[in-house]
């Protein structure tokens, strides 16, 4: 029998339990199979894991939204692709945390040659993400600054990577020394250490004063309001993720009238919205890996039945770049 991760209640890493299942002989028309290598771990995992956001459905669920493996059978109307296809998903329906599963073929991108299954797994939705921030929600520019926290992390060390191949001043925030220095040698060219130093001073020190045109925020509650205070005027506040913590609720005019900025909460999904969208941004991230503009960085690589440790590890802020399980 197959193995999977199941959450049957709300909580921490604890309540991830590592059980058998069944496969149905039957699949849908519009459906593969695939028989998981690698499966991406994204600290969107912890939020359904701990409730942060909601569930798709009731419980029992099985957990994540990213993974690479083989077609071994296609549904009737699958036209586009063919058992023994080395392909890559990154998105819902939920559910990457097993060994074999089904999955709707219009959401399935397949794997360059040149890319193995482990790096896939461990940077497409993280490197998609970075594609849609960069590219598209608002366009990096040569020799212009941006701030962006948690430098080191899995997102982080794609986009340190991404604004140096475009020339763009990235100034990066990190907890240690450690994650400095990684993100220097990743391409950002100014690293802040937020447990140390003031960020919007620093900020204000780097850019002579003016602040950042737009700040990208994956931490949330621990740096909405240095984001704030390093932008300049009308600049643009990127609230993507929130490994600290929801962000408090917050008064919309004492917030951004006065600098009159902008603010988004976007998603990877909206920015993928239908297969031309998956597809361009994805090649967009592959083109950067072919070209060597972009590597991979797996941290560490667990077994499937680890995932609380994975967990924990990844919310303990000691791990840095992407961590992937084996099924
Ligand atoms: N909206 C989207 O489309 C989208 C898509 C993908 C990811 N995301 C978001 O992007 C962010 C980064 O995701 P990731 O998977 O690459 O994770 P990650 O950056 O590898 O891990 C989170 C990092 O956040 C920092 N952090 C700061 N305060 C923390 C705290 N109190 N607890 C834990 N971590 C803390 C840590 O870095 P330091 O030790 O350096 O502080 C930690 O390593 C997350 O918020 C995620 O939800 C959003």
């Amino acid at each position: 029998m197959p193995k999977q991760i199941v959450i049957s209640k709300l909580g921490g890493p604890e309540v991830l339990e590592y059980q058998n299942y069944e496969l149905s002989d039957q699949i849908n028309d519009n459906e593969v199979r695939i028989k998981h290598t690698a499966i991406g771990l994204n600290y969107i995992d912890t939020y359904h894991r701990s409730g942060i956001y909601p569930l798709p459905s009731d419980l029992p669920v099985c957990p994540g939204l990213e993974a690479t493996g083989e077609i071994i059978k296609i549904g009737s109307k699958v036209k586009d692709f063919n058992i023994g296809d080395r392909v890559a998903y990154a998105t819902t329906p939920m559910g990457a945390y097993c060994e074999i599963r089904d999955f709707p073929n219009e959401k399935l991108i397949k794997i360059p040659d040149n890319l193995n299954n482990d790096e896939v797994a461990s940077i497409l939705l993280q490197g998609m993400t970075v594609e849609y921030l960069f590219e598209r929600l608002y366009k990096i520019k040569k020799d212009e600054f941006i701030l962006f926290h948690a430098a080191a992390g899995g997102v982080g060390l794609i986009a340190c990577q991404w604004a140096h191949s475009v020339g763009c001043k990235m100034i990066g925030t990190v907890s240690n020394k450690e994650k400095e220095d990684l993100a220097l040698k990743y391409g950002c060219q100014y690293v802040i250490n937020y447990k140390e130093e003031s960020v919007p001073e620093k900020v204000m020190e780097i850019t002579s004063g003016q602040g950042v045109p737009v700040v990208y925020d994956g931490v949330g509650q621990q740096t909405f309001d240095d984001s704030i205070k390093s932008l300049s005027t009308r600049g643009l506040m990127v609230s993507f993720g929130q490994s600290s913590g929801m962000v408090e609720e917050k008064d919309l005019h004492k917030t951004f009238n006065p600098k009159s900025l902008f603010y988004t909460r976007p998603t990877l999904m909206h920015y993928t919205l239908n297969r031309n969208e998956l597809l361009n941004c994805a090649n967009k991230l592959f083109k950067k890996m072919h070209d060597g503009e972009i590597k991979t960085n797996i941290y560490k690589k667990y077994k499937l039945k680890e995932a609380k440790i994975a967990h924990e590890t990844l919310q303990s802020r000691k791990s840095f770049g992407s961590i992937i399980l084996e099924p």
